[in-house]
């Protein structure tokens, strides 16, 4: 007989202060979103549409069939070469939010009056979804103006030289062949629009010299001149156009063929060697996010020469590493960073802005540069600089970027160029289709460039010309511009003679792993992202020896830095049995004092003083005032090692500051039982937040969760005996919280041999701090059980929290989750349930002293201390420990690699180490 249960219903303590208003504030939209999003789905439903947002979906060729599709036989297949198969990097997603059911505007809801009536549905759905009245607003008024027709640019001019050939000329009727066609480069179906402008038009926008009509509704791209042998009199093509019926579209495998205006584009080919080699100068435009400051500094060192210059953007959120990059602007005139810093996010539109900002800006300065090449803090050379200032110096005046290489009209499509996308509340908003302009080729590929003086001058000059301008209108509403905006520029001005196919770049893509729509969040697109290397890879990095390549990515030290120490090896040819100092340490800062904009979770700064308190503790030293300055994970060989916090400790009496450091890290708190039915080898299971569902890792390595943290749950399988017949197992894991309640069940099937993957279970925040368990049970019986905590919180936003804070903080949320009885056995007793719950309970209020007591309990059992290190003369704990630059962990020991000394007089670069 089934039972069915209400877990709990516990009281929360209702007085709050201003701060949780606010977070209520924000809870309450988000459930009147939700509310709202899910009437949604049940109008939809009731409608049987369907209406679910499919990412995955990829859109194959049948999506475009209708309309167009691809006579290039093997070119069009998704199936792309992964060497540098950058072109699938987005993937359409079938996002049907805003169906039909909803076809008019709510204006109850928005706080403003939009200018004209909203038809459009996927404008009508992102300025619902829309966070504030501001971004609803701009979304609304560029809506309208689109709507009016006037907004866009309809035609642009094409400057590209294109020895006289004519737009719209027409070159007669011709006789076609299946099996051979006259045109053979495009092919596509108007089915009610046919007409010798309209092909002609996609076939200029396709990058087609030539057009032709044929059947009535069929168009074909070509890029060779029809042979004069196929002509035939005119009277053999009298088929009508669908669009008009007083013009003639071709007829039974007769087609009119006509020129599109622009001549056969050719690609320069890089030279290798020249004759004359000019000494060009570099400048590297770094355009920087995140923390990896030692990994920066590590690029900076490998590419620095006193006659290349750096110009550093760093997004306006990163103050930690803007503030530590500034002191190398006085140490080095050529290193600059801009003042003008954006909030960029992926994909978006801010993205361009800020590049285009940097080069108007590199323009004005008074370095003397030929090239800009575009990096970021996860590119590393493969190439020496000598080598690449030799191949640019043979290359002057080119400019460097890889095409999508495949079909024009599919890449337009994949990459969302025919839909407006608007940037608002760090979101780009998918609102709506349009045309692109006529009369310019469209291209576009890979975002990482390398561009002449010559052509930064008129891409970004302040007087762009009628190309350029309207160029910057439409990529101003385009999802991820800087992969097309410099590439469409190229092929259709004057420097269209100087495009070479070639970015210097190899990518390393993975897209199995990197195809996860991960950037939902941040636009209504998936998008794909390359993985870091790893040594594995490592024959992509070698195999670009005898290629014109001279850049990698990604690397990110912080998941792989071995493989960055195998390239600098094999780069200089340099002889490890030298030993350079903790080449294989890595430190990554995740807090700094001196951040504004505290972005840094509470359970961190609280985690951390516990680890000082309980240390202090242990050694017998009273200090009444601790100020954490820095925090960093520490990794050595690739692994994580330990968490580091760097602090000042006063003692009151004599108010001597002394500087410490000291580490700590998670204990392990699984325990696995042998099951015989189990067909799997559970190799791990981990309690942590911050998954990279890409690089398969937690980047929360401290696993330090609080209160409002999103845990989730990262499991490992490998096969017991391989080869082995797929075996399905079902499992469940119980979350049971401090409070000896169920809190959620998580279901998965795990059906191959090898599986690493995640659960992000959906718990109610506040979380009940403690000692949270999880338990997995197949077949009814518990196959393991992990300890995670939740740790309760001394800090927030690094001041003590108050009483009246820690009551509703610490109280949990009001939870229910109804299960069957045959769970009972593996909760605890009716009786034990009951006093974890009081204790849970009057935990929860605990304050002051009593707390830290409480987090100071749970720091031991959840983690362990490890040694600690001074960095200041004074000693006020008279502990008598290392020096800090005298330890091997210590983030004040030496990091040669990194560090920033002296150049070379002889060679103005950096001696390596
Ligand atoms: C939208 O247009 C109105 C009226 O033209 C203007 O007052 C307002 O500032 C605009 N708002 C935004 C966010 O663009
Ligand atoms: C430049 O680098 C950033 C990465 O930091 C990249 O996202 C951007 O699109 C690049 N684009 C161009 C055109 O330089
Ligand atoms: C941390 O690194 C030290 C060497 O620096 C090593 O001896 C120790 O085993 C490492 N600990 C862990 C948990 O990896
Ligand atoms: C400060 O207090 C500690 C005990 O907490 C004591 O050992 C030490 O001598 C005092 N120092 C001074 C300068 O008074
Ligand atoms: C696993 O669960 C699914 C349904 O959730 C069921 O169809 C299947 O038979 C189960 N497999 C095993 C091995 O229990
Ligand atoms: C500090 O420790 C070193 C050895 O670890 C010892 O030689 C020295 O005497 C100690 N100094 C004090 C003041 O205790
Ligand atoms: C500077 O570089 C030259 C050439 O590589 C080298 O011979 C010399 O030792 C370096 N100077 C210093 C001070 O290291």
């Amino acid at each position: 007989m089934k039972k069915t249960k209400m877990v709990v219903i516990r009281t929360v303590d209702n007085r709050w202060i201003k701060r949780y208003r606010i977070f209520f504030g924000i809870v309450g939209i988000i459930v009147l979103v939700q509310l709202y999003l899910s009437s949604f789905k049940i109008l939809a439903d009731s409608d049987g549409k369907e209406n679910k947002w499919n990412p995955h979906k990829i859109s194959g060729p049948e999506d475009a069939e209708n309309s167009v599709n691809s006579a290039r036989r093997g070119k069009d297949s998704l199936a792309v070469d992964d060497e540098d198969a950058r072109q699938d990097k987005v993937q359409k997603s079938s996002n049907k939010q805003g169906t039909k059911s909803y076809t008019k505007l709510r204006i109850e809801e928005l706080d403003f009056k939009p200018s004209c009536e909203i038809t459009t549905k996927e404008a009508i759905s992102a300025i619902h979804r829309a966070k504030t009245q501001k971004c609803k607003q701009e979304i609304s008024n560029l809506t309208c103006l689109i709507q009016n027709g006037l907004f866009y640019p309809t035609v642009l001019p094409n400057y590209c030289p294109n020895d006289d050939l004519i737009a719209g000329k027409s070159l007669g009727c011709f006789k076609d062949e299946k099996s051979f066609r006259i045109l053979r480069g495009y092919y596509a179906n108007f089915k009610n629009n046919n007409s010798p402008e309209n092909c002609i038009r996609l076939c200029l926008q396709s990058g087609f010299p030539y057009a032709g009509v044929q059947y009535s509704t069929e168009c074909f791209c070509g890029i060779d001149e029809p042979p004069s042998v196929a002509r035939l009199p005119d009277s053999s093509c009298n088929m009508k156009c669908p669009a008009n019926h007083h013009l003639a579209c071709g007829g039974y495998f007769t087609i009119n063929v006509y020129q599109t205006g622009i001549k056969k584009f050719y690609p320069q080919v890089a030279t290798i060697v020249s004759t004359d080699p000019k000494p060009v100068k570099i400048v590297f435009l770094l355009t920087l996010n995140g923390r990896a400051l030692r990994q920066v500094k590590r690029l900076i060192k490998t590419l620095y020469n006193v006659n290349h210059y750096f110009y550093i953007h760093v997004d306006v959120r990163q103050d930690y590493l803007f503030r530590e990059l500034l002191s190398l602007e006085k140490q080095f005139p050529n290193i600059r960073l801009t003042r003008k810093r954006y909030a960029t996010i992926w994909g978006g539109a801010s993205l361009l802005k800020m590049l285009l900002s940097c080069m108007k800006e590199l323009l004005h300065l008074d370095w003397k540069w030929d090239f800009v090449l575009n990096l970021s803090e996860s590119d590393y050379p493969v190439k020496t600089v000598n080598r690449l200032v030799e191949f640019l110096g043979a290359n002057m005046n080119r400019n460097f970027v890889k095409s999508h290489g495949r079909e024009v009209q599919r890449f337009i499509q994949k990459q969302g160029l025919d839909k407006t996308f608007i940037e608002c509340d760090t979101h780009m908003w998918r609102t709506g289709d349009r045309q692109l302009p006529w009369g310019i080729q469209i291209d576009g590929g890979s975002d990482w460039i390398a561009l002449s003086r010559k052509f930064v001058n008129y891409v970004a000059s302040d007087y762009p010309d009628q190309l350029v301008e309207g160029l910057l209108v439409f990529f101003k509403y385009t999802l991820l511009p800087a992969e097309s905006f410099f590439h469409t520029v190229l092929r259709n001005s004057k420097f269209c003679g100087t495009y070479v196919d070639n970015n210097l770049h190899v990518t390393n893509w993975k897209r199995r792993l990197g195809c996860k729509c991960q950037y939902k969040h941040v636009v209504d697109w998936c998008g794909c992202s390359p993985n870091d290397f790893k040594p594995e890879d490592w024959l992509r990095i070698q195999n670009t020896q005898t290629r014109q390549l001279f850049f990698a990515r990604k690397f990110e030290p912080i998941i792989n830095q071995a493989v960055v120490v195998q390239l600098e090896e094999w780069l200089y040819s340099y002889d490890f049995s030298k030993s350079i100092l903790n080449i294989n340490s890595y430190w990554h800062s995740i807090y700094n004092a001196l951040d504004l904009g505290q972005n840094v979770d509470d359970s961190v700064i609280s985690i951390s003083n516990s680890a000082i308190r309980s240390k202090f503790r242990s050694l017998k030293c009273n200090n009444d005032l601790i100020k954490i300055k820095e925090i960093h994970t520490f990794h050595v060989s690739d692994s994580y090692n330990r968490t580091l916090v760097l602090f000042e400790a006063t003692s009151l009496n004599s108010s001597v500051v002394s500087t410490y450091e000291l580490g700590f890290r998670p204990r392990k708190r699984l325990v696995v039982k042998k099951s015989p039915e189990f067909p799997y080898r559970l190799e791990n299971l981990v309690v942590s937040s911050e998954y990279d569902q890409k690089e398969q890792i937690s980047r929360n390595f401290g696993k330090m969760l609080g209160p409002y943290s999103e845990p989730t749950l990262i499991y490992h399988f490998s096969s017991v005996s391989s080869p082995e017949p797929t075996k399905v197992a079902n499992i469940s894991f119980l979350w049971i919280d401090p409070g000896a309640r169920l809190i959620e069940i998580s279901e998965v099937s795990i059906e191959d041999g090898y599986t690493i993957g995640h659960i992000k279970p959906n718990l109610k925040q506040p979380l009940l701090p403690g000692s949270w368990t999880l338990k997995m049970i197949h077949k009814s019986s518990i196959l393991a059980e992990v300890k995670f905590l939740v740790t309760p919180l001394s800090h927030i936003s690094n001041n003590l929290v108050s009483q009246s804070q820690v009551s509703f903080i610490h109280g949990g949320s009001e939870l229910f989750k109804e299960y069957d009885g045959t769970l009972d056995k593996f909760l605890p007793g009716n009786n034990q349930r009951e006093s974890l719950e009081m204790l849970s309970i009057s935990n929860s209020k605990r304050f002051g002293q009593d707390l830290l007591d409480w987090i100071d309990a749970l720091f031991g059992k959840f983690y362990t201390l490890e040694s600690i290190c001074i960095a200041s003369a004074a000693d006020t704990c008279g502990l008598n420990v290392t020096k800090c630059s005298n330890t091997n962990w210590s983030s004040l020991a030496p990091d040669p690699k990194s560090h920033i000394g002296k150049i070379n007089e002889t060679t103005g670069s950096f001696d390596l180490w």
